[in-house]
């Protein structure tokens, strides 16, 4: 189906979820472990915030799974946004899209008060610098209710204090798992995918403002490891912080308010 654009967003979104399977093997089932806790933690009826939500995967199958939920979804790319927009539109008014640069210290207007009693991330909080990381971590341990559930999914790499440990999440092991993936499941990478949207008619204004946007953004060589996480989180007032899934460093990191 054409979504807005005459453009087909729902297929873009597939092949989204497809090359990210490349990079995160077990991707379905860190989704299914974080919606897993979510069910056995909190009531049926919650609203979940997806930060840096991109096309919004967690927010798709969340809601699909837990019926009377509601979920912001927030980002910083307006590809992203137009694209989880257009291929899910607001699931019958449950699901809103917020545009937002989580580097900018008040990000959390944007939610306009709305009540949140979990967080969920995947494969983002990487982006964040360990300065503007401790401030979302704080942010969200202000404005979570005691209970509340943070889940991050991401490769969080081992500590300097287990150096056995971290040489499994120096890369090379985990590049070979995913080699593995593309080989045998055939996938494009995402420079394939960027490439290939790129090149869909109508799309160059918002890739323009992407690229506008994330001029000034850099990428970080190492990004924090799992113990400045669960360090930073507990100083964000999290009572219990601790990994719930994990295939080697690739781990969903549950903290609860
Ligand atoms: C690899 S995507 C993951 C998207 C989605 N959670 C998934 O698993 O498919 C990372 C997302 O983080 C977002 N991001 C990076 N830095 C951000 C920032 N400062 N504020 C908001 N979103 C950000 C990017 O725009 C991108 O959509």
């Amino acid at each position: 189906m054409l979504g807005t654009m005459g453009i087909d967003w729902a297929s873009w979104l597939r092949r989204w979820d497809s090359q990210q399977e490349g990079y995160v093997p077990e991707r379905e089932a860190r989704f299914t472990a974080m919606f897993d806790a979510i069910e056995a933690l909190l009531p049926a009826s919650f609203t979940a915030l997806d930060l840096a939500c991109g096309p919004g995967s967690i927010s798709q199958r969340l809601l699909a799974r837990f019926p009377h939920a509601k979920a912001i979804a927030v980002d910083i790319d307006p590809v992203m946004l137009a694209l989880g927009q257009g291929a899910l539109g607001t699931v019958d008014g449950r699901l809103r899209w917020i545009d937002v640069d989580l580097d900018r210290p008040d990000w959390l207007a944007a939610l306009d008060g709305a009540p949140i009693d979990a967080v969920l991330s995947s494969t983002a909080l990487h982006w964040l610098w360990p300065d503007s990381l401790t401030r979302v971590y704080r942010d969200l341990g202000r404005r979570l209710p005691a209970g509340g559930l943070l889940f991050n999914a991401d490769h969080l790499a081992f500590g300097s204090r287990l150096p056995t440990f971290a040489r499994l999440s120096d890369g090379a092991l985990e590049r070979q798992w995913s080699d593995a993936a593309f080989a045998a499941r055939g996938l494009e990478t995402a420079e394939q995918w960027w490439a290939a949207l790129s090149a869909e008619p109508g799309v160059e204004p918002l890739l323009a403002e992407r690229e506008r946007r994330f001029a000034g953004k850099r990428r970080q060589e190492t990004s924090p490891d799992f113990d400045f996480h669960v360090a930073a989180l507990r100083d964000a007032g999290f009572r219990e912080v601790d990994t719930v899934w994990q295939v080697l460093s690739d781990r969903v990191l549950l903290a609860v308010r």
